[in-house]
Order: C-alpha cells, then sequence, then structure tokens
C-alpha cells in the first residue's frame, strides 16, 4: 500500500558545481512532490561520516568522504506518495552507466564516486537522515494548493 513519506534527497558538490541544481529541484516539483525542507550546507567531515557510517568498513569510504566534503551540498526533504522509493527511481542506480536514460544520474552523470545526488533507501533511513541534517523546526507543514490536482 502506497503511503505519504517524507524522502532525504541531497545534491553533492558535484551536481552543485555542475549547476544541477535547478534542474534536479525542478523533477521533483514536476513530479508532483512537495519540498518541505531545503538549504545549502558544507556540514563537514565528521556529519558527513556519520551519514555514511553503515559504509565505514567500505574501501571506498574515504574518498567518499573527502568528494563528499569537496564542496557545497544542497539538502533537502520531499514529501508525497510512495517518496521514498519513488525518489531513489528518480534517481536512477548508484552506478550511472547502469541507470536509464530519464532518471537524474542516468541524464548527468557517468561514474559512481561523482554520481551528483543522494537519496534515502528505506523509510527508516530516511527518517535518520531527515533528523541528522535537519532541526524540527526546519521541516516545514505547508499546503500546496496544486495537491488537488495532484491527489
Ligand atoms: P547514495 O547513498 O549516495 O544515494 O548512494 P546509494 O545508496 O545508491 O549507494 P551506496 O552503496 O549507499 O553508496 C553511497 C555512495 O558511495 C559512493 N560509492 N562509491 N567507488 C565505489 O565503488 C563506490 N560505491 C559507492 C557513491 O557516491 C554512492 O552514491
Amino acid at each position: 500500500m502506497s503511503t505519504v513519506e517524507r524522502t532525504f534527497i541531497a545534491i553533492k558538490p558535484d551536481g552543485v558545481q555542475r549547476g544541477l541544481v535547478g534542474a534536479i529541484i525542478a523533477r521533483f516539483e514536476a513530479r508532483g512532490f512537495k519540498l518541505v525542507a531545503l538549504k545549502m550546507v558544507t556540514p563537514g567531515k565528521a556529519h558527513l561520516e556519520k551519514h555514511y557510517e553503515d559504509l565505514k568498513e567500505k574501501p571506498f569510504f574515504p574518498g567518499l568522504v573527502n568528494y563528499m566534503n569537496s564542496g557545497p551540498i544542497v539538502a533537502m526533504v520531499w514529501e508525497g506518495l510512495d517518496a521514498v522509493k519513488t525518489g531513489r527511481t528518480m534517481l536512477g542506480a548508484t552506478n550511472p552507466l547502469a541507470s536509464a536514460p530519464g532518471t537524474i544520474r542516468g541524464d548527468y552523470c557517468i561514474q559512481t564516486g561523482r554520481n551528483v545526488c543522494h537519496g534515502s533507501d528505506s523509510v527508516e533511513s530516511a527518517n535518520k537522515e531527515i533528523a541528522l541534517w535537519f532541526k524540527d523546526e526546519e521541516l516545514l507543514s505547508w499546503k500546496s494548493a496544486q495537491e488537488a490536482w495532484i491527489y
């Protein structure tokens, strides 16, 4: 059954440097998801290590943290029906070469280590990530005038 969810989506430093912020936000807006939190941040190594703590034993972990720490990140929370799974589908596969055209990674990048965006992989991770990146008061509940035309 589909439920209304919130998911954490981030535009990684390469996505920001390459001027893809508007294009990525536009896809979520146009799909009908609601933006409930947004900020541009350079959160620092400790925060990024916490965000990716499940991967800390992986050989690529130090490189991943350096990449994520290499410039500003746009952190967002998007809300809507099945937002977590649908967000991942919109992002595409972790390896952009395996991402279908029409997905963000399938349209905008080539290499796993520069895959421009992040999306929560489960409702549980989304809740953890939202709590890590945002304070409660940064999460806005608001009524979108478009909702009656989306649902
Ligand atoms: P993300 O968390 O960033 O949305 O990515 P994901 O779930 O699709 O993939 P995950 O396995 O959690 O990996 C997190 C990020 O680490 C980088 N990575 N590099 N060099 C490598 O083999 C490798 N594997 C993963 C990618 O930036 C990936 O998005």
